[in-house]
């Protein structure tokens, strides 16, 4: 595999036997491996080469001993801030103290080297893997690649790739930050690749920077109507480089923290609107309760007629902002019924022919009780219309066929069923073979014929009579 995600270790000890055991266990894990044989040496290294990403310093050395060794690393500005594990043949504990002081992240005890001390390791790295962006170099010259390498290791983790199939491979399994495309490699060129990069899922915005020798306006003018965010012109200027992928991937956090706070804050507003949703229906219901509660013998009835209103709507193809927005408006079709006496509402017998128009009213009060519920209008319309008749014949306004609202018109069956299936004051509820009945009697004079069909079909998908007031509705 081509692919190099290389971390580098430093091993500084005196003892050969040591160094070519760890040697052996780190490269088998995929590090590179230097070593060195004294505290002077150590240093003489890390000075002089950048890109060691740890370093394993044995404390009992000749000359420069790991203490005094790692306290002129610390004292040096410019590698002060090199991760060092101590290695040791004694006991931990005595070293303690200049341990803690001096930063020293862990300790391994020589001659040991197995799966517990690689997986310490592992973890140092994979905490920087996490902070870190990760940059893929995607070039067919191993020179530039090292170089890229060494450039951009300090800041960045680097994953590099020799060919496009590398390339390829890798990111159909990871996403990094960051791509630099070599434009000019054999097999496929840099604009080629760019294309199947943005076939790969979660690839299609990732951020391109294109590398090339290049300078022809031609390619300046392709970079970028290919999809790419930038060019850098070879032989790199390391600083350039640097600022480049540094603003590229800043305006990516920002463009990305925006996103994140776009969909938080309308995570927020969804909730808000779906408390007061339940807000509003608990309130409609509470008031439907309030309208059944005054007649005994209709407990419920709101209810049932918002659901079979509902089912109705359903079957009849309707959208379910619809449904719901029946389901609401037929909670509250006979609000009216507040404003009318209980001794009328509630009487056992024959209701007399003032009483009855009485009772007609109620349609008109339930217009002047919803008529500031603004945002729903078909909660007042319901109210208003669902004592209409197709034939003209209803009230309060007698409109006829389709001049009725449709809402009304499906209210209104829903409406009939719940009145000849539920108990009254009067009477038990009628059986439904003689309900069926009357739906079909009144199809295309009473009711609107399509949905009188569809309570028709309930009807019959209903052998056990069981649709009727079930006592869950509310
Ligand atoms: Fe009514």
């Amino acid at each position: 595999m081509a692919l190099l995600q290389s971390k580098t270790i430093l091993i500084a000890d005196d003892d050969q036997m040591s160094r070519k055991l760890a040697e052996f266990v780190l490269k088998k894990d995929g590090y590179n491996v230097l070593s060195v044989e004294s505290g002077e040496a150590c240093i003489d290294y890390l000075k002089n080469r950048s890109g060691v990403d740890l370093v394993l310093l044995d404390i009992e050395m000749p000359q420069l001993n790991g203490i005094e060794t790692l306290e002129m690393i610390r004292a040096d500005k410019s590698i002060a801030h090199t991760k060092v594990f101590f290695l040791t043949a004694n006991e931990f504990s005595k070293y303690e103290e200049p341990s803690k002081r001096l930063g020293v992240l862990d300790f391994i005890s020589k001659p040991m080297f197995g799966p517990e001390i690689q997986e310490r390791i592992k973890a140092v790295f994979a905490n920087d893997t996490a902070a870190k962006d990760t940059v893929l170099v995607i070039d067919d010259d191993r020179m530039n690649l090292k170089f890229a390498e060494h450039m951009l290791s300090p800041t960045y983790n680097v994953v590099t790739a020799l060919s496009y199939k590398d390339a390829l491979d890798y990111l159909s399994k990871e996403l990094p930050s960051l791509v630099l495309l070599d434009l000019h490699m054999p097999g496929m060129n840099g604009f080629e690749l760019l294309a199947e990069i943005r076939k790969i899922r979660n690839c299609h915005d990732l951020p391109v920077i294109f590398l090339t020798a290049d300078s022809d306006r031609e390619t300046e003018i392709r970079v970028f109507r290919e999809g790419a965010l930038d060019y850098i012109q070879k032989p790199f200027v390391p600083e350039v480089v640097l600022e480049r992928i540094k603003r590229i991937l800043t305006l990516r956090k920002l463009q990305t923290s925006l996103e994140s706070e776009v969909e938080r804050r309308t995570a927020e507003l969804e909730e808000s609107r779906r408390k007061l949703e339940i807000l509003s229906l608990q309130v409609v219901k509470t008031l439907a309760s309030a309208i059944d509660a005054k007649d005994r013998y209709t407990n419920g009835h709101s209810s049932r007629v918002a659901k079979y209103s509902k089912e109705i709507s359903l079957r009849a193809g309707k959208p379910i902002e619809f449904q719901d927005e029946i389901y609401f408006v037929a909670l509250l079709h006979d609000i009216g019924k507040i404003g009318i006496p209980d001794h009328i509402l509630n009487k056992n017998s024959k209701l007399t022919d003032d009483e009855y128009e009485t009772i007609k009213q109620h349609p008109s009060i339930g217009v002047e009780i919803l008529k500031n519920i603004t945002e729903m209008p078909n909660i007042e319309i319901g109210a208003h219309y669902h004592h209409e008749r197709f034939d003209g014949k209803g009230y309060p306004e007698g409109l006829a066929g389709y001049e009725i609202p449709e809402v009304a018109r499906i209210i209104a069956v829903a409406d009939a069923y719940d009145a000849m299936t539920s108990r009254r004051s009067y009477r038990a509820a009628l059986p439904q073979n003689v309900v069926r009945d009357e739906i079909v009697k009144g199809k295309g004079l009473q009711f609107d014929p399509d949905f009188a069909d569809i309570m028709l079909t309930m009807i019959d998908e209903d052998p056990r009579y069981e649709m009727r007031d079930d006592g869950q509705a509310l």
